[in-house]
């Protein structure tokens, strides 16, 4: 049995700046987090409140400049070769545009993703279930804009993620897709996975079990209504 008070994944006061020319821009300022096994956290914030940053710094994209990113209780060390283990291993990422290997079909980037993790699940079963078997063998850029979306979804759940971390995955979207794509987060919310969401849609954001909102660098709790 594993010890349910230890989260998942933990940011302890991660702080991160960026220099430009002279200037120096501070987008987290202390971020402290606990995501549990089976949690649905939502985080809203303002464009250019730092949401990409924070949700590249939980799957290893980057490394913060202080503080520290734990899963299960173990440091994941701030080095590339940590990092990238880590991201490999244990993160389905959907990034806010897509991340799709251009050179590779829509069958072979969720291929490439379970090889990756030498996993067991059959990647026609996952482009059935979002609907994109008929597309495996299209590049992504003959695809629409929700038929990425999904593409990027099905690759990232097809690792079978610790921790499934996704970044405005309804932003390019019309209502309908937008739907769609949240249902099926809820859908692996609801089957066990432990799910990080950022967006800007306040309805959206209502269907997790946790919101928080970043602003000025902060991550406050959003109380749900
Ligand atoms: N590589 C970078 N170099 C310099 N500044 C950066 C870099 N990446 C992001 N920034 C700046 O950091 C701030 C936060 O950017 P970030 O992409 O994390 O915001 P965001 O909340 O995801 O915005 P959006 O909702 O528009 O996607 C912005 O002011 C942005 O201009
Ligand atoms: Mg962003």
């Amino acid at each position: 049995m594993k010890n349910p008070e230890i989260p998942l994944l933990e940011l302890r006061k991660i702080q991160k700046s960026y220099s430009e020319g002279e200037q120096r821009l501070l987008v987290l300022r202390g971020i402290c987090l606990a995501v549990y096994p089976g949690d649905f956290v939502a985080i809203l914030g303002k464009s250019g409140s730092g949401k990409t940053t924070l949700l590249q710094i939980m799957a290893g994209i980057q490394a913060p400049d202080e503080g520290e990113v734990r899963m299960e209780g173990k440091t994941i060390g701030r080095g590339e070769r940590a990092r990238s283990s880590y991201r490999r291993l244990q993160v389905g990422l959907i990034q806010q545009d897509y991340g799709l290997i251009e050179e590779l079909t829509v069958l072979e980037n969720v291929e490439l993703a379970i090889k990756m993790v030498r996993g067991r699940q059959d990647p026609r079963r996952m482009l059935e279930r979002f609907g994109l078997i008929e597309k495996q063998n299209r590049y992504p850029r003959s695809l629409s804009g929700g038929e990425k979306q999904r593409t990027a979804i099905a690759r990232a759940l097809a690792k079978e993620p610790r921790i499934l971390l996704c970044d405005e995955p309804t932003g390019a979207l019309d209502r309908i897709s937008g739907g769609m794509v949240m249902k099926e987060l809820l859908q692996a919310s609801l089957q066990g996975q432990t799910v990080v969401l950022i967006t800007h849609d306040q309805e959206h954001a209502q269907l997790a079990s946790h919101i928080y909102k970043l602003e000025d660098g902060r991550l406050e709790k959003w109380e749900k209504s």
